[in-house]
């Protein structure tokens, strides 16, 4: 099987440990069991208001480090920066003009963006075209997600339908993966979901010192927003989640006996999340420094470009003729 992921590079791209639970963990793992192509979605990260050029160009060389460093192996996946593949925006404009205008209002993420911002540019409303490009541009037949992604997923699948319907069976429908990656909250406010947006004290950086990681994880919010007659707050089932990623599954149903007991001491839950929290990170980050002081990820991702074209080009010569543009 044929699998495509993305990410974008926002703000200085460094990776927390919500995208590498939730998603890149599981990007490492199916290296090994599929081919696997991931993308560093920078045409993407030009909708955000915020990008700047030098922002833009630290943030992708950032992304691939960190990625590199989390597992990401050249040898055995295709990693690379969409914009050195310029198929990509060749399929999407070609894509714009099968998808249909009402389902692109409909989008649930463009539509609260754009409640949001004053200015609200054209890229923002073509998002999932583009999405849907970065996928069918590799005839990707799964497609690892987050929940929040579910909708856009959906509007590729019918792309690739409406596509097929009008010029000839070309594309797959692209299936999502979902599941299996951890949801991880944001610490200062577990009813939101892990993000850098919302600023420093709500997420952990796959790249912080100790101390940063120690004071974040102590002052993690735990008995706020427990509703009565539930078992677990927000913060306090959060904080487990992460047990459960990082520690022997013995010493989670320990802390769990005690919190249904009602002796469990936070302090206690926190402090042994920091050292096996420390103890996953560790390796990353020793992985990072190394990958940096060699400094050849921009060798990397143009090796990775180079390969991701040759397949990008063989669909757009077929794509081509099949729309009359040969
Ligand atoms: N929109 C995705 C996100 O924000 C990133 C993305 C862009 C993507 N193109 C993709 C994900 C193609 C999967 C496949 O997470």
């Amino acid at each position: 099987m044929r699998i495509f992921s993305g990410i974008q590079p926002t703000g200085t791209g460094e990776l927390h440990i919500g995208n590498y639970f939730g998603a890149i963990r599981r990007w490492v793992k199916l290296q090994g069991e599929h081919e696997t192509i991931y993308c560093i979605v920078d045409y993407h990260a030009l909708t955000s208001e915020d990008t700047t050029a030098d922002g833009l160009r630290k943030a992708r060389r950032e992304l691939a480090l960190g990625l590199l460093a989390c597992g990401i192996d050249p040898e055995k996946s295709i990693l690379y920066a969409q914009s050195d593949v310029p198929e990509h925006t060749e399929l999407c404009w070609i894509l714009g003009c099968v998808a249909s205008y009402g389902d692109l209002t409909r989008m649930t993420q463009f539509k609260e963006k754009a409640a949001k911002e004053e200015f609200v540019n054209g890229g923002l409303f073509y998002y999932p075209v583009l999405q849907a490009a970065d996928i069918l541009l590799y005839k990707a037949e799964a497609v690892p997600v987050g929940e929040d992604q579910l909708q856009h997923l959906e509007e590729a699948r019918r792309i690739a339908r409406r596509f097929n319907f009008r010029f000839g069976e070309t594309f797959p429908e692209p299936e999502p993966i979902v599941g299996e990656g951890a949801r991880i909250m944001s610490l200062a406010d577990p009813e939101r979901k892990m993000s850098k947006s919302a600023g420093p004290e709500h997420y952990i950086g796959i790249l912080e010192g100790e101390e940063g990681i120690r004071r974040k994880v102590r002052s993690a919010v735990t008995d706020v927003g427990l509703t009565p007659g539930q078992a677990m707050s927000p913060g306090v089932a959060n904080l487990f989640l992460l047990l459960e990623l990082v520690a022997p599954p013995e010493l989670v149903d320990a802390f769990r006996r005690d919190h249904a007991a009602g002796k469990l001491l936070y302090r206690d839950l926190k402090e042994a999340l920091f050292t096996h929290l420390m103890a996953t990170l560790r390796p990353i980050q020793d992985r990072y420094r190394e990958l940096a002081a060699r400094g050849e990820v921009e060798e990397v991702l143009a090796a990775g470009a180079a390969r991701a074209r040759r397949i990008a080009q063989a669909t757009m010569a077929e794509v081509r003729e099949r729309v009359g543009l040969d």
